[in-house]
């Protein structure tokens, strides 16, 4: 690995813009190239940066001097550029969800390990200590055997926004979903995370007011591998944006996460510090309550950056990233055939 990491930005949209913004803090970390399409968005973030702007992705590819590309596209275009990416030898960082298929994910894994390259999946919100202490605290046993654990996201999205950058969102083919596979996963992310994965789900899915293929509402009844029920309802048709929550229940107690924060935490002791490992400790350095966003993308990709230099896997791994698009997918299959669909 050289000294300093070229990156090559892929896709100059809003979450592109966020990824440079957080290079620019990190030491050994260096924008060489953006890719897009989109001449004026593409042109004018690889100036600001002193790089090379492609309307070709795979002309970025060629460019030597990338080692490291983060794919900040439309979510339907990650497993293709991941593996053409892999091809190329080079590392892959890809903004969230890691795909929108079942076929993209092993493509993916498939490639990255064939050719010995890194990739790892922007899951900026578990990067929190409140989060973490919460993981630990419930594998420890603080508030007994886990009863429930229940995600929501009530969420606005106009119709405007179904409609930007090209209007891929809300379609099947590019962004793969609605409310779930686009908002609701980083929350679907961390319930399942800290509850030890999803087992089976039964869902219905309905779009309810915008004009888009995909779902702007869900709800599903989830059984966890530990036995635990919950719940999961997202949607982007809701009055506004009220904070997402994450919430246990058991049999000595009961947490609730809103919009990223601890807000209750009722267990057999105070959750303190003390649940944390020094890997745990690393991974939330520098995480302040409240922090604006793009704070954790930043944090994520330090952590990333030093991994790679380091001969580390980077956080957020493909196979421990994949399982929230692998719930969301099931719940899909469940609201659409009418059965529980299990998760392999
Ligand atoms: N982690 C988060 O919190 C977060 C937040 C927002 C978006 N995202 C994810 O980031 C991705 C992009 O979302 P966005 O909101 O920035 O979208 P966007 O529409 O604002 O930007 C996407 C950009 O990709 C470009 N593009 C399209 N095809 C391309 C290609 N073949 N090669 C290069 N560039 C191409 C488009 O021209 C556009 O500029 C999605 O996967 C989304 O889910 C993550």
């Amino acid at each position: 690995m050289p000294d300093v990491i070229g990156i090559g930005i892929v896709g100059a949209g809003i979450i592109g813009q966020v990824h440079a913004n957080a290079l620019k803090d990190i030491d050994g970390a260096r924008i060489v190239a953006v890719a897009d399409p989109r001449e004026d968005a593409g042109r004018s973030l690889a100036d600001s940066h002193g790089a090379a702007w492609y309307s070709s992705y795979t002309d970025l590819l060629a460019n030597d001097d990338v080692s490291l590309v983060i794919l900040a596209t439309p979510s339907g275009l990650h497993a293709d550029q991941t593996v053409l990416a892999a091809q190329a030898g080079k590392h892959i960082v890809t903004e969230k969800p890691m795909a929108i298929t079942a076929d993209g994910l092993d493509r993916m894994i498939q490639a990255t390990e064939e050719a010995g390259v890194e990739l790892a999946v922007i899951f900026q919100n578990r990067l929190s200590a409140d989060i973490i202490r919460v993981k630990r605290g419930v594998e420890a046993g603080m508030l007994g055997t886990t009863v429930f654990g229940n995600a929501s996201v009530h969420w606005f999205r106009d119709q405007d926004y179904y409609g930007a950058n090209g209007g891929w969102r809300g379609t099947w083919e590019l962004d793969g979903g609605g409310a779930l596979m686009n908002q609701s996963i980083h929350t679907i992310d961390l319930a399942q995370w800290i509850m030890g994965g999803v087992a089976s789900v039964s869902a219905d899915i309905a779009t309810l007011n915008h004009d888009i293929e995909t779902e702007d509402t869900a709800t599903a009844t989830v059984r966890y591998n530990s036995g635990a029920l919950g719940t999961i309802q997202g949607s982007t048709a809701a009055g506004k944006d009220w904070p997402v929550r994450v919430e246990l229940v058991g049999t000595g107690g009961k947490a609730l996460i809103e919009g990223g924060r601890l807000v209750h935490w009722e267990g057999d002791s105070d959750l303190t510090d003390d649940v944390l490992t020094a890997g745990d400790l690393a991974f939330v350095e520098g995480w302040t309550p409240g922090e604006p966003f793009g704070a954790s993308h930043r944090r994520q990709l330090r952590l990333i950056i030093a991994a790679l230099r380091d001969g580390d896997t980077p956080p957020v791994p493909a196979r421990e990233a994949r399982k929230a698009v692998d719930v969301i997918l099931a719940i899909y299959k469940s609201a659409k055939h009418g059965q529980r669909v299990t998760i392999a």
